[in-house]
């Protein structure tokens, strides 16, 4: 895929563009409040810009994207909005999986899927299914995920190997603990994008940040269009990133 003409006018290079970019898609409620609208509303517009951005990502061949649905901590809410929120990945997998197959994207999903109802682990486990033989972009959908839960789970994993003598503990390294967490065999994730203005992680992939940009813009999640991933890009490919080390000259 080359770049479109559109794409070159927002100064946006093609070499340096990130491989996988996590989203916290924030401000659904309150874009719905100020337009007078119940929350579930915000939550389904929230669902149109993330298929529009999915899109524009795959387009300019972005490796991977990550996007925050549910997290542990959003059994916290009223039950009718848990129960609206546990049925968009339903709703959401039943719209546009046709599309996602056609664009070539692969779905994936991480976080305690165990606890999910069986319709849904139904639909994610279809969703899995008939995306599995696509090569273009890796969509990752976090649901009753929570990156501290995450870590223990690794961190149980790991002893268990201890325990039974399939590792030294002095062979243990960050390859071995990473292969353990859900995002195992993902891209790092090279930019994470918070919308709403909420300057925070809120428990979102902590360890796969270590060395991400984070980029955090006063939008909400459904007015997050083409332009603000653009200035996002953009803002990204000006970042100077050392890793720790210095700038090479
Ligand atoms: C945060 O906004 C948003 C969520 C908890 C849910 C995000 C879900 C979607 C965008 C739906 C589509 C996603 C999939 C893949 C099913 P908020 O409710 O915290 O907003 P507020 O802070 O303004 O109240």
């Amino acid at each position: 895929m080359l770049f479109k003409k559109k794409d070159k006018q927002q100064n946006i290079s093609q070499q340096k563009l990130p491989n996988h970019i996590a989203f916290i898609m924030d401000g659904n409620g309150r874009w719905a409040k100020k337009r007078g609208l119940p929350r579930s509303a915000g939550h389904s517009e929230g669902g149109k810009a993330l298929l529009k951005v999915l899109n524009k990502c795959n387009e300019l061949h972005i490796k991977a994207v990550t996007v925050y649905a549910f997290s542990t901590e959003n059994w916290k809410r009223p039950k009718d909005e848990v129960e609206f929120l546990m049925s968009l990945p339903s709703k959401y997998i039943n719209t546009y999986l046709p599309k996602i197959k056609e664009s070539n994207i692969i779905m994936k999903f991480i976080g305690n899927l165990d606890e999910l109802s069986d319709i849904l682990k139904a639909d994610i486990n279809k969703s899995i299914e008939e995306t599995k033989n696509n090569t273009g972009l890796i969509f990752t959908v976090a649901i009753n995920y929570g990156s501290q839960d995450e870590m223990l789970y690794a961190i149980k994993k790991v002893s268990k190997d201890v325990l039974e003598k399939k590792v030294l503990i002095d062979d243990i390294n960050k390859e071995y603990f990473e292969s353990k967490l859900m995002t195992h065999g993902m891209p790092n994730i090279d930019l994470l994008i918070r919308t709403s203005g909420e300057i925070r992680i809120s428990n979102f992939l902590l360890w796969q940040i270590a060395y991400s940009e984070l980029y955090f813009t006063d939008q909400y999640w459904p007015d997050f269009d083409e332009v603000e991933l653009y200035k996002a890009l953009s803002e990204y490919q000006r970042r100077n990133r050392r890793f720790g080390g210095v700038e090479e000259v």
